[in-house]
């Protein structure tokens, strides 16, 4: 079984995989923790009477944190279903695919102040597609906030791995199978990308970048945690954007 970013057996790779995934995101000296959550969240800014949908909202624990600080009626969608038993009142979570929110029956007539893609939208089946119906949910005045993991990081790993070179490996197009480390049982596949081909993604999708971020640790942490710094010297981490419309659709 293999968990493809844009093919089947996704749903159930993906059931197997979110308790890992969860389990290492909670650990003390996890990136998500250390870096990614907080830099998330200061992109994200106050989210007081706001409605959120995060879509690929993993456990559902990020949107409920949200809907803790004063969010307005929000929704997670995850493929996996495997959400926290209590999510507070406000904090709806939904198992469907996040490829085409605005066709999920769920959130029919909806709309949403902010929409998170957190490590999630390499698993949309067609990128553009899915950031236009995306788009389609957002409110006035709304934005996008989404992340991915910088390309070059993926480059790094299978230049060590096949004993090429990082430029090589950035600009190849096959897809790149890995194991990661919270789960070694399970490969994942990601479809290769550059820093144009995501641009690129925002720009058809009738989406401009107002701000973004390529977060690290500070300077205290990266005390605490050597072993992490060592890894974000290695493989840099991830990009945050915030994404608006261009203009109405
Ligand atoms: C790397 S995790 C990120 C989870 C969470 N957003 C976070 O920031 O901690 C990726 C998540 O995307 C979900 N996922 C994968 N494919 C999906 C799909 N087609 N539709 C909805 N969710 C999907 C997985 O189940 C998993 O929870």
């Amino acid at each position: 079984m293999t968990a493809h970013d844009h093919g089947q057996n996704s749903s159930r790779a993906w059931q197997a995989l979110t308790t890992d995934y969860e389990q290492a995101r909670a650990r003390e000296d996890s990136l998500d923790r250390l870096v990614e959550w907080p830099a998330e969240r200061t992109m994200l800014g106050d989210v007081t009477g706001r409605s959120i949908l995060d879509l690929g909202c993993g456990n559902g624990g990020k949107l409920a944190e949200l809907v803790l600080e004063g969010a307005a009626a929000s929704a997670g969608v995850d493929i996996a279903g495997n959400f926290i038993a209590s999510p507070p009142p406000g904090a709806e979570l939904i198992q469907g695919d996040l490829s085409e929110p605005d066709a999920l029956p769920e959130l029919s007539g909806r709309t949403f102040d902010r929409i998170l893609f957190l490590q999630s939208f390499g698993y949309a089946k067609d990128p553009v597609r899915t950031l236009r119906s995306a788009r389609a949910l957002l409110n006035q005045d709304g934005f996008i906030l989404l992340t991915r993991t910088q390309p070059l990081r993926y480059a790094v790993e299978r230049a060590e791995q096949n004993g090429t070179t990082v430029g090589e490996e950035y600009f190849a197009r096959a897809d790149y199978t890995y194991r990661p480390s919270w789960n070694e049982q399970i490969p994942l596949t990601k479809r290769t990308y550059t820093m144009s081909d995501l641009l690129n993604v925002f720009s058809a999708a009738g989406l401009w970048i107002e701000s973004a971020d390529e977060p690290h640790l500070d300077a205290e942490t990266a005390r605490r945690y050597p072993h992490k710094q060592a890894w974000m010297n290695k493989y840099l981490g991830i990009l945050i954007f915030k994404l608006r419309p261009v203009a109405p659709l």
